[in-house]
């Protein structure tokens, strides 16, 4: 009886013990940081137990009806919750995801300090490990310390300019075949010489090819079916549920949760068998290699293991490199196909030589303009490893902060009244005189952490290039033949994510 009465009596203090640390965990920490911030004067909406504030975005978002006063205004379209916020509460406010606390910053002044800021104690946040896992494991995009560091050390090199010039060749050859599939599309769409063309599909399919081509080298076409496999992932991972955002759901057996595991489990299988096929001595010299070799060099510390290095970071580069750059190309096409007179002078640049070699001043203005009205990551996101300060804001250690790109992209205050207009031409004296805080255009990040593909990214400035200069030609050869001329991008699924068919508009006979 007595030792029943024991066993009870340690059973219910482990229990009590395990409810006040669960508690402690899912509100009493959160709530010690939000009142840390609330001191200081930071505002926000009042969050719930477990779900923090994602119930309100969600109704918010249901209901909000986009505001269209300007034509590019996306962030309230897209996070009108934060835009409603940002009215109620000011430009800094703090809101919260399950029982991760986040501050957001729209504030220059402030972002501006968080930009300049190297120190490796803003780091990346935790939660993106924890929930994102499957997708994005330890590598590059999410580790910190002494990992990333060496991440940053294999991989961005391959990524330098002298290493992306050598790539050039790639990105023109893979744009001479989009090109061609595009103009065989026209000229089997029978008299019209019209072709409705889902440009959204066929530049991610293009990107990813470039991708995969950087990253396996010759085995590419393998990459390619990685590729199609991470695109599910993505998708099941984005798949809302009713529980969205409840903390520890991702441990639960659910229908949702076992087919990411499954493909997360075919993905890094699918890696480990390229990697195997590799001699010792593969005298390839892709990015795989660097990566390959970085991990077996034995600096890769006790957290993670070769062959997770190698996956993580094979799925890493491909998510870091493919949307971003897909996306930005579209918004190019777009806006240039929206903006005919910026459509005629970047193509009658690129008939132009300057000192021997090809004009891409317009290009280059338009591409920034692009970016700066249409940036693919939304937001910087940070988690403060250690209590930090900027401007006025001490930020407690384990506040996480995202710093709004949209928003200070498109700040009057610091672009001028016609900040929400398509105008490439603010750009033509350079960022120093297009912006009054240059450190506010974030496109590609900030600080250490700033996107590794930059320059790679920046190249196929020159792709884009090609493809005008070939949908001319295109439109030229349709004259001569007397036909009607009309190059159809159709923009209206900008939101699907999945091509049926990623072969559409890249079929490059030598990889059959
Ligand atoms: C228009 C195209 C692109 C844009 C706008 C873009 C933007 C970004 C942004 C915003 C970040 C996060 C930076 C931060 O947190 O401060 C990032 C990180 C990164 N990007 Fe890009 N990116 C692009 C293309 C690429 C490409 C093509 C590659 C690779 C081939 C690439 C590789 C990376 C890597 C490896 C990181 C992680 C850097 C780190 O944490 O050390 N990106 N990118």
């Amino acid at each position: 009886m007595e030792l029943l009465l024991i066993f009870f009596s340690l059973a219910f203090l482990g229990f009590f013990g395990l409810f006040i640390h669960a508690y402690d965990l899912l509100w009493l920490k959160p709530e010690r940081l939000r009142a840390k911030l609330r001191r200081q004067g930071i505002r926000g909406p009042k969050p719930s137990f477990l779900v923090g504030n994602i119930p309100e975005m969600k109704k918010i978002k249901s209901t909000a009806v986009a505001k269209s006063p300007n034509e590019h205004d996306c962030a309230s379209t897209i996070f009108p919750f934060f835009e409603q916020w940002r009215e109620k509460y000011g430009r800094n406010f703090m809101f919260s995801l399950g029982n991760v606390q986040l501050l957001y910053v729209t504030d220059p002044y402030v972002a501006k300090e968080i930009s300049l800021c190297t120190s490796l104690d803003l780091g990346k946040q935790a939660y993106q490990q924890k929930e994102r896992g499957a997708l994005l494991g330890q590598g590059i995009l999410t580790s910190n310390g002494p990992l990333w560091a060496y991440q940053r050390k294999t991989i961005a090199p391959h990524l330098f300019m002298d290493k992306v010039k050598g790539m050039v060749n790639l990105m023109s050859e893979a744009a001479r075949i989009l090109v061609k599939s595009w103009d065989s599309k026209i000229e089997g769409m029978g008299g019209g010489g019209i072709a409705d063309i889902r440009a959204d599909e066929v530049l991610r399919t293009f990107s990813s090819y470039i991708i995969s081509k950087t990253l396996f080298g010759g085995s590419y076409t393998k990459g390619t079916n990685i590729f199609l496999k991470l695109r599910a992932l993505q998708k099941a991972l984005s798949t809302p549920s009713l529980l969205t955002g409840v903390p520890g759901l991702r441990y639960l057996p659910t229908k949702s949760n076992r087919e990411i595991w499954r493909l997360e489990k075919e993905i890094q299988s699918m890696i480990l068998k390229i990697v195997k096929e590799r001699s010792k001595d593969s005298c390839e010299k892709d990015l795989l290699q660097m990566i390959i070799e970085g991990a077996n060099s034995g600096d890769i510390g006790a957290d993670t293991s070769s062959e997770q290095f190698i996956v993580d970071n094979c799925k890493n580069i491909y998510l870091a490199g493919y949307e971003t750059t897909a996306i930005s190309a579209l918004w190019g096409l777009m806006l240039l196909a929206s903006h005919p007179e910026w459509q005629g002078r970047v193509r009658a640049e690129v008939f132009e030589v300057c000192g021997g070699k090809v004009c891409a001043w317009q290009l280059s203005m338009v591409t920034q303009e692009v970016l700066r009205l249409y940036p693919p990551a939304a937001f910087v996101s940070r988690e403060a490893l250690q209590e930090m300060k900027f401007g006025d804001i001490h930020i407690p250690k384990g506040v996480n902060v995202w710093v709004s790109v949209l928003t200070l992209h498109q700040d009057p205050e610091i672009w001028g009244p016609d900040a929400d207009k398509f105008n490439p031409e603010r750009f033509a004296a350079g960022l120093l005189s297009a912006s009054k805080l240059p450190q506010a255009y974030i496109p590609f990040g900030v600080g250490p952490r700033i996107c590794a593909g930059q320059n790679f990214a920046l190249r196929q400035r020159s792709l884009q290039l090609r493809i005008e200069e070939q949908a001319r030609k295109l439109e030229k050869m349709l004259n001569q033949k007397q036909k009607n001329i009309n190059t159809q991008i159709e923009t209206n699924n900008l939101d699907i994510l999945l091509p049926d068919d990623p072969s559409i508009g890249l079929k490059d006979k030598s990889a059959s």
